[in-house]
């Protein structure tokens, strides 16, 4: 796979797997080999995949895109992706809207006033549950310099769920439907940056008023 090796890239997460950050048009060139990772991770209807590649290659080229694959033996088994939220796009203004309709104003601006937006994080059943997806995440969060980050998850217990939460995000909304998908309840998480267990070093560029209390 072609990609950008950063002074921070290839990441060691086992002997045998690493972490590469790719660049948008690398990124949109490996989409049907991630998208092959998708299908195996979540097993949606096939005819939905053509929408989701042309939703990644849209989102490649968001403000502030960053892409993590995680690929063992030349293969990738797991990516994840996220940019800069901006009002303006489909799944912010959805999410703001939603959080004000649950009488949630206050969340909505301090959750995604300057947020990073997680939209996908994959990994291959095989290489499940051996450290890949927590070392993406990380690595997709490490020294942004957003305030928050903000994703979207199943309801439910799910690992998913389990590792976002271990990693500081907390659920702001519950059981959430997107517009098109009334039976998909969704739970929306967010966190502070960094997360928790990442270091805790405040990258450069962050707001030294950022009000945060603490509380959730
Ligand atoms: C959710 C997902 C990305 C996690 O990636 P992963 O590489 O399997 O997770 P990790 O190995 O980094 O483990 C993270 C935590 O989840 C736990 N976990 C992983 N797989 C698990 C499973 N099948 N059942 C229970 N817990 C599990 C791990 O034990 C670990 O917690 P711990 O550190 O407290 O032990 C991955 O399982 C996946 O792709 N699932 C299907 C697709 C999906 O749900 N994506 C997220 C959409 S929001």
């Amino acid at each position: 796979m072609g990609h950008r090796t950063t002074g921070d890239y290839p990441w060691s997460v086992a002997a045998d797997t690493e972490l590469r950050e790719l660049a948008p048009p690398a990124f949109t060139h490996a989409v049907p080999a991630l998208l092959q990772v998708y299908e195996a991770a979540m097993r949606p209807p096939p005819e939905q995949l053509p929408g989701r590649a042309s939703i990644m290659n849209g989102h490649a080229y968001y403000p502030g895109f960053r892409s993590v694959v995680a690929v063992r033996g030349g293969e990738p088994v797991g990516f994840a992706y996220a940019f800069h939220g901006y009002r303006g796009q489909w799944w912010h203004d959805t999410v703001v809207e939603g959080l004000r309709a649950d009488g949630r104003a206050r969340q909505a601006r301090r959750y995604l006033s300057d947020p990073l937006e997680i939209a996908e994080v994959h990994v291959h059943p095989d290489a499940q549950n051996q450290g890949v997806g927590r070392s993406m995440l990380y690595a997709l969060c490490r020294g942004r310099p957003e305030r928050t980050a903000v994703l979207s998850t199943r309801s439910g217990p799910s690992a998913a769920r389990h590792l976002y939460r271990s990693c500081g995000f907390t659920e702001v909304l519950e059981d959430f439907s997107f517009p098109g998908s009334p039976d998909q309840p969704f739970s929306i998480m967010a966190a502070r940056l960094p997360l928790t267990g990442s270091g805790g070093r405040r990258p450069p560029g962050r707001s030294v008023g950022w009000p945060w209390t603490g509380s959730r």
